[in-house]
C-alpha cells in the first residue's frame, strides 16, 4: 500500500518492519513502539500528513541529540523536545544526499566522456548539497580491486591548503561493468533543488548527517569527508522546481563539454505527470543543445505513462529495493540504493 494511503500508525509499523530492520536496529524497534502509542501518534497526526513520514520525524530527534537507546529513554527525549521536534519536522525535509552513489555513476560518466571525447559538464536535478557533483574528487574502490582516484600533487603548492582526504566510496561489482582507468574531466558542475543545502552551513551539514540512519557510522564518515571536498569549492545550486529550471540552467554549460544531466532517488517526489514532463524536458534538450541523461531511481522508473515497461524481461524480485540506472533512457545496471552495488545488465 503507497504511503498516503496508510494510516500514521500503519505507516511507522510498515517502516519498522520492513524499511528500517536493514539498516537501522534502533529506527526499527522506535517506530514499532511509536507505531503502538496511540498519544503520541496523536501528536504527530497534528502535523500535515506529508510531515509524518517515519524517516524525517526520527531524523528532527537525532538531529535535537537523540543517541541510540531503549524506546523508553528516546520517549523521554521526545517529550522533552518536542517543541523543537515539531519546528524542525515542519521547517526540513528528507534530502539524504549520497554521495555513495558516485561510485556506481562513475563507469557511464567515464563511458560518456570517452565516447564524446570531450570534458563534462554535469548538471543534477534533486541535487540536494550537490555532493554527488564532484565524482572526479572522490576514491572509488571497487570490489575487483580496482581503483579508481585523483592523483593529487605529493604537497601542496605553496601557500596552499593541503587537499582534503576524499571518501572512499566501496562498491560490489556483477556482470561486465566498463570500470574505467581514470577519472573523467568534469569542466562545470551545477544543481538544481527545490530546497538546496549549503555545505557551508554547519546546520545544514548537520542535518544531512541526522539523515543517515543511526548505526551507519560509515557513511556519516564518508559525507563529512565530501563535504570537506564540496567546501572546498561550492557548487552552484539553482533553487526550484527541475522542470521550471533545466533548460535555462543548461544554457549556462560550456559548448565544449558533453552535458550530462542525471538525479538519483528524485523521481519518487514527483508526480506521475511531473516525471512525463521532465522526460519530455530532457528528451527535448538533447535534440536542442545535446546532452546525456543518466536516471538511478527505484521502481517507478520502470512503468512508463503508456502502460508499458522499460525492462519488460526484468524479475521485479531483482529490482526491489534497488534502483535502475537507466542511459539515455536504456537499462544499464541495477544499483545499490547507496551506491554499494553494481550489476550490469
Ligand atoms: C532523496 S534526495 C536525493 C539527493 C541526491 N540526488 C542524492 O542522490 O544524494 C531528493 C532531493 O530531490 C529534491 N527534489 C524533490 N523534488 C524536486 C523538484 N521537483 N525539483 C527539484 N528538486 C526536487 C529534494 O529537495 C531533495 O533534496
Amino acid at each position: 500500500m503507497p504511503a498516503e494511503a496508510m494510516g500514521t500508525a500503519d505507516w511507522y509499523r510498515h517502516f519498522g518492519a520492513f524499511d528500517a530492520p536493514g539498516s537501522s536496529a534502533c529506527y526499527a524497534d522506535w517506530s514499532l513502539h511509536i507505531a503502538d502509542d496511540p498519544e503520541l501518534i496523536a501528536r504527530i497526526e497534528q502535523w500535515p500528513h506529508n510531515k509524518r513520514q517515519p524517516l524525517l520525524m526520527l531524523a528532527a530527534a537525532r538531529f535535537l541529540g537523540a543517541r541510540i537507546s531503549p524506546y523508553g529513554e528516546f520517549r523521554k527525549f521526545l517529550d522533552e523536545h518536542w517543541a523543537d521536534i515539531s519546528r524542525t519536522v515542519l521547517s526540513r525535509a528528507t534530502q539524504t544526499n549520497e554521495v555513495g552513489r558516485c561510485a556506481t555513476l562513475l563507469p557511464s560518466l567515464a563511458a560518456i566522456a570517452a565516447a564524446e571525447g570531450k570534458p563534462l559538464a554535469l548538471i543534477e536535478v534533486g541535487a540536494s548539497a550537490g555532493l554527488a557533483l564532484f565524482p572526479d574528487r572522490y576514491c572509488y574502490e571497487f570490489d575487483d580491486g580496482t581503483t579508481v582516484t585523483r592523483l593529487l600533487p605529493a604537497r601542496p603548492r605553496k601557500g596552499q591548503p593541503a587537499a582534503p582526504e576524499p571518501p572512499a566510496l566501496r562498491c560490489i561489482t556483477s556482470g561486465m561493468v566498463p570500470l574505467p582507468g581514470r577519472l573523467p574531466d568534469i569542466v562545470w558542475r551545477a544543481g538544481i533543488d527545490l530546497n538546496p543545502l549549503d555545505v557551508g552551513n554547519d546546520d545544514d551539514v548537520a542535518w544531512l548527517e541526522a539523515l543517515v540512519w543511526p548505526e551507519q557510522d560509515f557513511r556519516r564518515e564518508r559525507l563529512r569527508r565530501a563535504v570537506a571536498v564540496a567546501r572546498q569549492e561550492p557548487p552552484l545550486l539553482v533553487a526550484g522546481d527541475l522542470n521550471e529550471q533545466l533548460v535555462s540552467l543548461a544554457r549556462q554549460a560550456p559548448d565544449d563539454a558533453a552535458l550530462v544531466v542525471f538525479h538519483s532517488a528524485v523521481m519518487g517526489y514527483l508526480s506521475a505527470e511531473g516525471r512525463a514532463r521532465f522526460r519530455t524536458t530532457v528528451q527535448g534538450l538533447a535534440a536542442d543543445r545535446g546532452c546525456h541523461w543518466l536516471s538511478n531511481e527505484g521502481e517507478m522508473v520502470i512503468a512508463q505513462e503508456d502502460g508499458s515497461n522499460v525492462v519488460p524481461e526484468m524479475d521485479p524480485e531483482r529490482l526491489k529495493g534497488r534502483f535502475l540506472l537507466l542511459q539515455d533512457g536504456l537499462p544499464v545496471a541495477v544499483t545499490g540504493p547507496h551506491g554499494q552495488s553494481l550489476e550490469w545488465l
